[in-house]
């Protein structure tokens, strides 16, 4: 597969967000020695970042075998250098087979993992004693946008909370509506498991892994401040938690 102009501006658009990813957790990560597995690699930002930063070796893994091809020419062309330490799976973490690992990480994935508390599960499995699991991710469904714009609702434009009112199924009607030919029959079927704030606070609780640290709404914009304020209204609590942010310990 020939990777198009497109594909490498979107991937130096996530080598940023990789390094971003990183300086967003407390002390940031420290690579150097470590196993490390990426979930939800994508083209392999965030991993070739943590094999430049010190990894001894890193595991890429995706369900998308397009993004897992285009992560593996990306290897060969861009990073001989760390392509010992590299490699990429086409594979859910609960289908992989591997040593534990001493860092897991996981960016930008969570809220399009169809079964989020079952790779939480494969997680705890997965690490090594007292190895650490960094968890990035949003925006959440019911956070401005959260829909990632994938229903594609025109009333969004002028409110972003546009996708949160009615059930999933009217969501899926009116998209197959406006989508002739397309027909969805859930928001799994765009890449979305549509799970509230509360339900991914509930889930990460009861993982077994332990809470080194927990931020909600992550970000340098100078509106965090009053996001947060608002945000300590319960009933505003679900439509202003945009992102998480967690370190968990075995
Ligand atoms: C928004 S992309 C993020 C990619 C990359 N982490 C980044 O930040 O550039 C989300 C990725 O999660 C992957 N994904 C979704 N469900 C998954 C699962 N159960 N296991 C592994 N990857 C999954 C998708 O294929 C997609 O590549």
């Amino acid at each position: 597969m020939e990777l198009t102009a497109k594909d490498l501006k979107y991937f130096e658009h996530r080598q940023d967000k990789a390094r971003e990813f990183v300086g967003r957790f407390p002390g940031g990560i420290d690579f150097t020695g470590k196993r490390v597995l990426d979930i939800g690699c994508g083209h392999g930002a965030l991993t070739f970042h943590a094999a430049g930063a010190g990894a001894k070796e890193v595991v890429g893994l995706d369900v998308s075998a397009k993004l897992i091809s285009m992560a593996n020419e990306l290897l060969d062309d861009r990073f001989a250098d760390i392509r010992p330490r590299v490699s990429f799976r086409h594979s859910t973490i609960e289908e992989l087979n591997e040593e534990p690992f001493d860092i897991i990480l996981s960016q930008a994935t969570f809220e399009h993992i169809d079964d989020p508390a079952s790779c939480l599960a494969a997680v705890n499995k997965s690490l090594a004693a007292g190895g650490r699991f960094y968890l990035g991710f949003g925006p959440l469904y019911n956070a401005p946008f959260g829909d990632h714009r994938r229903l594609n609702l025109p009333a969004q434009k002028y409110f972003p909370w546009a996708h949160v009112g009615g059930t999933h199924a009217q969501k899926i009607a009116s998209y197959n509506r406006r989508h002739p030919g397309e027909d969805i029959s859930s928001l799994n079927d765009l890449g979305l498991n549509g799970l509230d704030y509360a339900d991914y606070e509930r889930m990460i609780a009861a993982c077994g892994l332990k809470k080194i640290s927990y931020c909600v709404n992550t970000a340098a914009h100078p509106l965090v401040p009053v996001l947060n304020a608002l945000r300590a209204l319960p009933f505003l609590r679900e439509y202003l938690s945009i992102n998480i942010y967690t370190v968990l310990e075995k």
